[in-house]
């Protein structure tokens, strides 16, 4: 059994029993409950004897740890939880964290690909299930959902956010943070949520993974922080620092960010985590001279956990004894941890989510299968279908199936599969298979990689290797279509994952060219963690489908829309570029002096010699197998505080589709200058062929204002335009005054 804390009866309030129990600790026990570790031994194992493990066993058994992460399974968690609530003094239980960033055991596409999908309900309910499923194996925690903007292919950690835009990431993160942590937090099917990673983690120089973010204050406001409000908004309880220095002041030691803005002007009363060592990282940036100053600058900057740089549980104690930290601050990170606990219930029942026989029934149950189908399926963007090379015939067609990825079943999972089995996700071979009437024939083209594939370790990506090009090459002669494909291992996006080029890797080029030489009606089926430069694909391959890394599900939800028994709707979340030297881009960048080709030939406005400005495919684009026409856009009433607008769209096609439809703003004359477009509103519909539907959009002061150069909040009048839409280009548009 539990021992007297934990089991203090839960209908007093949270804040006297935190108080009461604030009251007991000692020092060392408050800077305990501040120390995360990441799962140090092999629980089921014997006790660890000597050297780091055996130091860190020895404290948990003392109280000296608040928080465990990496630890999943029932009797794993188990195990733990009992040594801190029956062998430590006061019998705090541990909150157990893991990055259920797209699913657990069961995978959902990455987080970029479901932004694809701009469906907030099936958003919410992919981590509503990630939570069911993780928090039966124990987990109360996620350090989801990251909600860094980026602008930056090169950063592969595009791959787990939602993409450039703050009005859609905001949306999504709203969303995932609802279906995390639910609407009872005590319930033992809702985990904690955790904004990462706090701010400006997702535009780092030259999308170089880790680097310095120097950022403007317009670019901080207006960018980098409405969807961490929106997380606000939403009741998230964690947030997590960033491991980047944001305008020369690493993020965990900034007291601006975390003090300022987050606890003392959005009045966040949860706690903030560290990111994996990022406090004592603060010596390598140059910030602090040592560890022990590094924990004092990030407690006072208002860091409440370290995530294992150990320099809280080190140094903390003699930082306060010796009265350079205050043990207010103490008090004040260890109640945020706490009360935490204790909304999770876990004082009540620190097992709840230790249940062997839910584990059981839980796990990799069937519909979670079912949902992360629909989702992936959501999450497909069309991009390119040329003489409807798309949908393919069921009968008769002799097929060739050509790509390394084509039967990798560990790809299509993505980056975050720590908890997932390898191999467990369906093919696009085994997807395709089921559908019988056609001739399939496969053949892998081209290795994508030699060597070992791990989530921490480098890749080796084949440079040499052409031995499997000729008999590709024959099968695709003799096929009616080709089916190629092609892109990034599941591991070539991620953290630690950027790149400087952003082509198809490795030989998959000269492949697909090759194989263009004899047959040119390629399906080309890309699997890829961020945007990547399609230029010659987008020349001569007729059908281009966005397939992202989708998943468990990925194979059939793929052969499904190559099939037309599903009708992709996807839009893209982040801008497609047609050269890599136009990185970074991004739909909604402000207008230069400059803007357009002036009528004489002269090189003196804003472009480049040899690209044009606009991306391949720009936010927000998206084909369909049908096609839907816009009109009637108009304002019906304006009030002092509401526009309220509306748009006709109708299904031109033959098949039934859905449709994004978006809204943009553009505030011509605003101090400071707003962007040139800022999507506003978007709304997902469903048409029949032939069918119309009105859509409205109301537009509130909100979404009307920005925030200025002090960070304040402001709705200047002046002359607006609204834009309507299938994509950011959209040109059907309407004027008002505010
Ligand atoms: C990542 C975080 C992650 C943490 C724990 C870090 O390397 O930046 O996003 O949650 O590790 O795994």
């Amino acid at each position: 059994m539990f021992n007297s804390c934990a089991s203090e009866s839960n209908m007093q309030s949270i804040d006297d029993r935190l108080n009461s129990l604030l009251s007991k600790m000692t020092l060392e026990e408050k800077i305990g409950q501040m120390n995360q570790y990441s799962s140090f031994w092999d629980v089921t194992g014997p006790a660890p004897k000597e050297g780091s493990a055996a130091v860190q066993f020895e404290q948990l058994k003392n109280g000296l740890v608040g928080s465990m992460l990496n630890v999943h399974g029932v009797e794993n968690v188990r195990k733990l939880q009992q040594i801190a609530v029956e062998e430590t003094r006061l019998g705090i239980p541990l909150i157990f964290g893991f990055d259920v960033i797209h699913g657990f055991k069961t995978i959902s596409p990455i987080p970029l690909a479901e932004a694809a999908s701009w469906d907030l309900e099936a958003i919410e309910l992919s981590a509503k299930n990630a939570a069911l499923e993780a928090s039966a194996a124990g987990i109360n925690w996620t350090f989801a959902p990251m909600v860094d903007i980026s602008r930056d292919a090169r950063w592969g950690r595009v791959m787990e956010g939602a993409g450039e835009d703050p009005y859609l990431g905001s949306k999504i993160a709203f969303a995932r943070v609802k279906g995390f942590q639910g609407d009872d937090l005590s319930a033992p099917t809702t985990i904690a949520a955790c904004a990462k990673h706090f701010a400006g983690y997702g535009f780092p120089e030259a999308g170089k993974e880790y680097n310095s973010v120097d950022i403007g204050t317009q670019t901080l406001h207006n960018m980098v922080m409405p969807p961490f409000k929106a997380t606000i908004e939403a009741g998230v309880r964690t947030f997590m620092n960033s491991f980047s220095q944001l305008n020369g002041v690493p993020a965990t030691g900034s007291q601006y960010l975390q003090r300022t803005l987050l606890k003392d002007q959005w009045n966040f009363d949860g706690f903030v985590v560290s990111d994996w060592g990022s406090i004592e990282e603060m010596v390598e940036h140059g910030y602090a001279k040592d560890a022990k100053q590094a924990a004092q600058i990030a407690v006072e900057a208002g860091s409440d956990m370290d995530m294992q740089s150990l320099a809280y549980v080190d140094h903390l104690t003699d930082l306060v004894k010796s009265g350079v930290v205050q043990e207010a601050l103490i008090d004040d990170a260890v109640r945020r941890i706490l009360r935490v606990k204790f909304e999770l219930g876990l004082f009540d029942d620190p097992y709840k989510y230790c249940n062997i026989e839910r584990e059981k029934a839980t796990i990799g149950h069937e519909k979670f299968q079912e949902a992360t189908l629909e989702m992936a399926k959501k999450s497909i963007v069309l991009l390119k279908n040329k003489n409807q090379l798309l949908p393919l015939k069921k009968k008769g067609l002799n097929i060739a199936l050509i790509g390394d990825l084509a039967d990798d079943k560990t790809s299509p999972l993505g980056n975050w599969i720590l908890a997932a089995e390898k191999n467990s996700a369906v093919s696009v071979l085994e997807g395709m298979k089921t559908y019988e009437g056609n001739n399939l024939e496969f053949s892998v083209g081209v290795k994508l990689n030699t060597g070992a594939l791990e989530f921490a370790k480098e890749l080796n990506i084949n440079t040499t290797d052409k031995s499997d090009f000729p008999a590709a090459i024959k099968l695709a002669k003799k096929s009616d279509v080709v089916v190629m494909v092609l892109g990034e291992h599941g591991f070539h996006s991620g953290e630690g994952r950027s790149r400087t080029q952003l082509g198809l890797p490795g030989l998959q080029q000269e492949l697909l060219e090759q194989v263009f030489k004899v047959n040119q009606n390629i399906i080309l089926v890309l699997n890829n963690g961020r945007p990547l430069v399609l230029d010659w694909a987008d020349q001569y391959i007729p059908a281009i489908v966005e397939a992202w890394q989708l998943g468990s599900q990925s194979g059939n939800a793929i052969a499904q829309v190559l099939y037309g028994d599903y009708n992709p709707s996807g839009k893209l979340p982040m801008s497609f570029p047609k050269s890599l030297g136009q990185v970074p881009i991004y739909y909604n960048y402000k207008s230069t002096g400059r803007p357009t080709l002036p009528s004489t030939d002269e090189v003196f406005w804003s472009h480049y010699q040899d690209e044009q400005n606009a991306p391949l495919y720009t936010f927000g684009y998206g084909l369909s197998y049908t096609t839907f026409a816009y009109s009637n856009l108009k304002i019906n009433s304006q009030t002092d505080t509401t526009i309220d607008v509306s748009v006709e769209v109708t299904n031109t096609g033959n098949v039934q589709g859905k449709e994004v439809v978006q809204l943009y703003i553009k505030d011509h004359f605003a101090r400071p200058t707003q962007p040139i477009k800022s999507l506003k509103g978007f709304e997902l519909i469903d048409l029949n062929p032939n069918q119309t539907k009105t859509v409205h959009f109301t537009l509130t002061e909100t979404q009307l204002g920005f925030y200025d150069n002090d960070g304040n909040f402001t709705v200047q009048p002046g002359d607006f335009s609204i834009y309507v839409g299938g994509d950011s280009t959209t040109k059907l548009n309407t004027k008002f005054k505010l």
